[in-house]
């Protein structure tokens, strides 16, 4: 029987391509996202994944949208964590408001989700958390000390509940991909992104969201059994740790 996936933030860029790369491998998918019905719509009709609305940061919004997929599909087998948002400004002028949105769905996002699928991944003895962080989160970015902080706590949290999950057959892994063409990294200033950014990447492109979506079916697969706690990097040869 095919397994569960559920994908946050998975009907538009990095995480649309993961969706369709995990029904493509015979996943039952559901995809969640938080405001764009428009494209969640057009997104359903196009690929046959069923879409759901509720915001990442909001815990009883994620366990009532949790249950609901179980209902519908059976329990998650595989939870993969990409919904994310940028309030990308120059720390002095950071404000409260945009520090906290980001830390809020970027990383307490994750415990919300994680937290409310874990025991019945415990139960089943099988799971895989796959955690969508960033290169920001491993190199640190002008402009987003909240991203970057939120990204590299992403990356604490799949090391301890990879410690966690072990005894119970469920793999917590991260993928850090750097620049890749979704609309997020579209919008960071054309000049930013020509000359400061792109020139740092040795391959001379930005990456793409299949890219990405090709290291998460891997790490959901049997195959990767033995993978937990690690971390993918997929940026280009921008940065290596
Ligand atoms: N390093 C150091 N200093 C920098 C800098 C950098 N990378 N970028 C800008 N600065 C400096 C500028 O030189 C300037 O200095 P002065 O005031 O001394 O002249 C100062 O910061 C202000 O620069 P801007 O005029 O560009 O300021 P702004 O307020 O208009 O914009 C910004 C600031 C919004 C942060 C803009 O620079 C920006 O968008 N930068 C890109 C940040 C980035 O890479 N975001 C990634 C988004 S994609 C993503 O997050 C996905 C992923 O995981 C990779």
């Amino acid at each position: 029987m095919s397994r569960v996936a559920l994908v946050t933030g998975g009907t538009r860029g990095i995480g649309a391509a993961i969706s369709i790369a995990l029904k493509d491998a015979g996943y039952k998918v559901a995809a969640t996202y938080a405001g764009n019905d428009e494209k969640a719509q057009a997104f359903k009709a196009a690929n046959g994944i069923g879409v759901y609305k509720w915001d990442v940061s909001n815990y009883e919004a994620c366990g009532e949208g949790i249950a609901k997929i179980v209902a519908e599909l059976g329990p998650i087998e595989v939870l993969v964590n990409n919904a994310g948002i940028t309030r990308d400004s120059m720390f002095h002028k950071m404000t409260p408001q945009q520090w906290h949105e980001v830390i809020d769905t970027n990383l307490t996002g994750l415990f919300n989700m994680t937290h409310q699928v874990w025991s019945g991944m415990r139960d089943g003895n099988f799971g895989r958390i796959i955690n969508i962080s960033s290169i920001n989160g491993q190199k640190g970015q002008a402009g987003q000390a909240n991203y970057s902080a939120a990204k590299a706590g992403d990356l604490g949290f799949t090391k301890a509940l990879a410690q966690e999950g072990a005894s119970k057959s469920i793999t917590v892994n991260a993928i850090c991909p750097g620049y890749i063409g979704t609309e997020m990294v579209l919008a960071v200033p054309e000049k930013v992104l020509n000359e400061r950014i792109i020139p740092q990447i040795p391959v001379g492109r930005l990456g793409k969201p299949e890219e990405i979506a090709r290291c998460v079916v891997f790490l959901a697969s049997d195959d990767a059994s033995f993978i937990t706690g690690s971390t993918i990097t997929a940026n280009g040869g921008q940065f290596f740790v």
